[in-house]
């Protein structure tokens, strides 16, 4: 494969090139979810977990004061199966059903026509989302942020210095470092990432839709429902991985057919939020949001009346989802409303 004719990239324009480059990238080729793949998401795992999607998007709106119009923006869909099953759920609700404009907004082309085949309704693909309407916006983003390209600085002494990939033998990549100015990137993103830290990992494009998100939610009012695998301690930590076949794998082997991710800091995420003004944010388990949204019961109900290989089945499933050794503690629940919204459903 060649890798441009770049001597070196930057850590984050590595793995947009690793994941997303037009021919090579992993994302761009095919489809990565599922047993057979390379990964499961919620969604893949159990319908379950849409189901309570669909159940508190429901809610919120309803906190919103019910409007006649608004966007349901889902960030990232994958295959499509959590929009699918959320529509699929929505049907006993038609005035609902009738206010809600769908939206997705997906980078890779493969993965758009994989969600067009699978999703039969009215939905819009929008490559821009600060070019949506003024309606109500409720934005969902399960396993999106951690699938976007991170930046990662080491401060030795009192100086800072950003990793990068070394590509002059496309058959040996190495990580190296270079001296960052870590004042001109905190003016460029408006925000003191580098803050009692001796390690930096963060992602700008990350930030950027933090930023935009949050702008839209205050202008139109709205939420972020956002699901991710990640951590709260202040300190930031490297997290940085990739992933094949359900193992870890070399990041810097077999560019374009592993995929590469990190562990959201949930801290910063917050903060940043926070120093937007007239933002709220909750936060908890995917394990205690599930719960209180009722997914046990929801399980018991659909497993009445099935033999016992259909019951097992339901019950591993949910395990996966809550178990606090599976995904019920790693992965959160972050929602960013309006200070004034004092929904909390889940939370
Ligand atoms: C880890 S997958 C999660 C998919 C799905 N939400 C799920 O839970 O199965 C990340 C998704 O985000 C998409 N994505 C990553 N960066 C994006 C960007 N900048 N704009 C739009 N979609 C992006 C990927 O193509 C992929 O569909």
């Amino acid at each position: 494969m060649k890798l441009k004719k770049k001597n070196s990239l930057s850590l984050d324009k590595f793995i947009n090139f690793s994941l997303y480059d037009k021919k090579f990238g992993y994302y761009m080729k095919k489809n990565p979810f599922g047993q057979e793949s390379d990964f499961i998401t919620a969604p893949n795992i159990s319908r379950l977990f849409s189901e309570m999607i669909a159940i508190w998007i429901i809610s919120f709106w309803q906190s919103l004061g019910s409007p006649k119009k608004f966007n349901l923006v889902e960030l990232g869909a994958g295959n499509g199966e959590m929009m699918k099953i959320i529509i699929e759920s929505f049907q006993n609700f038609p005035f609902f059903l009738e206010s809600c404009n769908f939206m997705i907004h997906e980078k890779s082309p493969t993965l758009i026509n994989i969600q067009k085949k699978l999703i039969k309704n009215k939905i819009k693909w929008i490559p821009n989302i600060n070019k949506i309407n003024k309606d109500p916006s409720i934005f969902i983003a399960n396993e999106f942020f951690d699938a976007i390209a991170i930046k990662q600085f080491n401060k030795k002494k009192s100086l800072w210095f950003e990793k990068f990939v070394n590509l002059e033998n496309s058959k040996r990549p190495f990580f190296f470092e270079k001296r960052a100015d870590i004042k001109k990137i905190e003016k460029k993103i408006k925000f003191k990432i580098s803050q009692n830290q001796n390690f930096i990992e963060y992602s700008k494009l990350g930030l950027n839709y933090l930023k935009d998100i949050s702008n839209i939610i205050k202008k139109n009012t709205g939420g972020l429902l956002l699901i991710d695998y990640g951590y709260t301690d202040k300190k930031m930590k490297n997290t940085l991985q990739a992933v094949s076949n359900h193992k870890f794998a070399n990041i810097l082997s077999n560019i374009g057919n592993v995929d590469i991710t990190h562990n959201i800091n949930f801290n910063i995420f917050e903060k940043f939020v926070k120093q937007m003004n007239g933002l709220k944010t909750n936060l908890t388990s995917q394990k205690d949001f599930l719960t209180k949204l009722g997914i046990k019961e929801r399980a018991e109900i659909i497993s009445k009346n099935k033999n016992f290989t259909k019951k097992s089945d339901i019950y591993y499933r949910l395990e996966r989802l809550i178990n606090k050794k599976q995904m019920g503690h790693l992965f959160k629940v972050m929602l960013i409303k309006n200070e004034n919204n004092k929904f909390k459903l889940g939370f």
